[in-house]
């Protein structure tokens, strides 16, 4: 058989570390079959992500000749492991003499039951980075690679999310519908680092969008989409037609609760329907252990925990902190659509929430009092209609007993209607800082 150039993450942080791996390098080139031709610099490094406390890694990248199968090299690897003294099955991020990963193949891509190659999460270490670049590897090439596999057939995504539980991978799923920002890539960051498997489903979902609404116009641009879920770490980008979502004869739809009334319920009658029918769909297609949405459309994640949790769908579902520009305006795929005054004067809903939370933090327990103060400063911006001001339990958002405001969160929606086109925005904020933001 032919030899293929591999590239081996080595890593160690207990024991004689510099030992270990010089001992696991020189059985691994007395293996038939296997030749250790360079190996880098050796390199400190902490553990990324959470772990019990342990000392530093040494890690390094050997790169390798060989004639066996991916699936054969591993298993020497595992091998070489468990002699060194590594628990099996190891716990996660715990302490570990030998760690030794398969980064490259050749320039083959695998995707089996036990290895991901490239290795999904190359690119986000420079212990990792650092090394291949010293023995040359064209980390371009490699992140080519590592470009997310693209699905648009619901039968090819039942087929491979069918393969990765077959395998025993944890699968993350980022419903979106695309025009990709900041804030989504750190849904998929989150779920990378909490998931064997990441999917990003990318569709903008008509069900969701009443007569009036921006569903033609809503910006789509798949390949940059594509692009941005790579850079966060995703493994696979579902992004199906409408007719591949729903075909002609489609004919059911999720029916919504208290959850869904109010706020938005109130100005999109219809649109949590949409929402929650197309969330189903798209998580009894992908089968997640975990569903990751955003913290910006609170009312959304309240209708689908409730969902959740109504249907019964065997998921942990994550709301994640939003995400904003560095002048406070929550990042959204409408933002595009501002003009630049509105632009400007957008950050008046940022402002406006953060009143609300400054006043609670001196000690205003009035809900009227708390509420005028977040009108007071978007009445300051002439530019913005506001749709609505409300204070809701944190969570279901359900409304707060009378008198009682902690643990409650702001919402606001307003319009920026003098541009081009109005352009209506959301947002909201915990009346307490999360720790993300202390
Ligand atoms: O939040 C969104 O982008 C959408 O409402 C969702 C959850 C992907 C459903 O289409």
């Amino acid at each position: 058989m032919r030899e293929i150039t591999v590239h081996l993450g080595l890593g160690s942080n207990q024991g004689d570390r510099q030992t270990i791996l010089r001992g696991a390098l020189e059985r691994l080139g007395a293996v038939p079959g296997v030749r250790v031709v360079r190996v880098s610099t050796l390199r400190e490094s902490e553990l990324v992500g959470q772990g019990p406390p342990q000392g530093a890694f040494l890690n390094g990248v050997a790169e390798l000749c060989t004639s066996l199968s991916a699936a054969a090299l591993l298993d020497v690897c595992k091998a070489l492991e468990v002699a060194a003294g590594r628990r099996v099955p190891a716990p996660r991020n715990h302490p570990r003499p030998l760690d030794l990963d398969i980064l490259t193949y050749g320039t083959q891509r695998i995707d089996s039951r036990q290895l991901v190659v490239p290795h999904p999460r190359w690119r986000e270490r420079a212990f990792v980075t650092e090394p291949l670049q010293e023995l040359g590897v064209d980390l371009d090439l490699l992140a080519t690679l590592t470009a997310p596999v693209v699905i648009d057939d619901p039968a090819a995504l039942a087929a491979r999310t069918a393969a990765w539980l077959e395998g025993g991978c944890v699968i993350g799923l980022v419903p979106t519908m695309g025009a990709l920002h900041a804030g989504h890539q750190s849904l998929v960051q989150r779920a990378r680092q909490e998931c064997d498997r990441v999917l990003l489903t990318v569709f903008v979902n008509p069900l969701q969008f009443g007569p009036n609404e921006d569903f033609a116009a809503y910006p789509r641009d798949l390949a940059r989409d594509v692009e941005l879920a790579q850079q966060a770490g995703a493994d696979a980008v579902f992004a199906p037609s409408v007719g591949q979502m729903y075909d002609a004869s489609f004919a059911s739809h999720v029916g919504v609760g208290a959850e869904a009334e109010g706020m938005e319920g109130a100005v999109r009658p219809g649109h949590f329907g949409g929402v929650a029918t197309v969330v189903a769909r798209l998580l009894a297609m992908s089968r997640p252990h975990v569903a990751y949405f955003g913290e910006k459309d609170a009312q959304q994640l309240a209708v689908i925990r409730r969902m959740v949790r109504d249907l019964g769908f065997p998921l942990r579902l994550v709301g994640c902190p939003i995400v904003r520009e560095a002048d406070g305006l929550a990042m959204s795929s409408r933002n595009v659509y501002l003009g630049p005054e509105d632009r400007v004067a957008s950050t008046v809903l940022h402002r406006a929430l953060l009143s609300a939370r400054h006043a609670f933090a001196r000690g205003e327990r009035d809900r009227d009092a708390l509420l005028a103060r977040v009108r007071t400063v978007l009445a300051s911006e002439p530019r913005a209609a506001v749709d609505y001001v409300e204070l809701r339990r944190e969570g279901d958002l359900a409304l707060l007993p009378a008198g009682e405001v902690a643990g409650g969160r702001v919402l606001v929606a307003a319009r920026f209607t003098a541009g081009a086109r109005p352009v209506r925005l959301i947002d909201n904020m915990s009346l307490l800082p999360g720790p993300e933001e202390l």
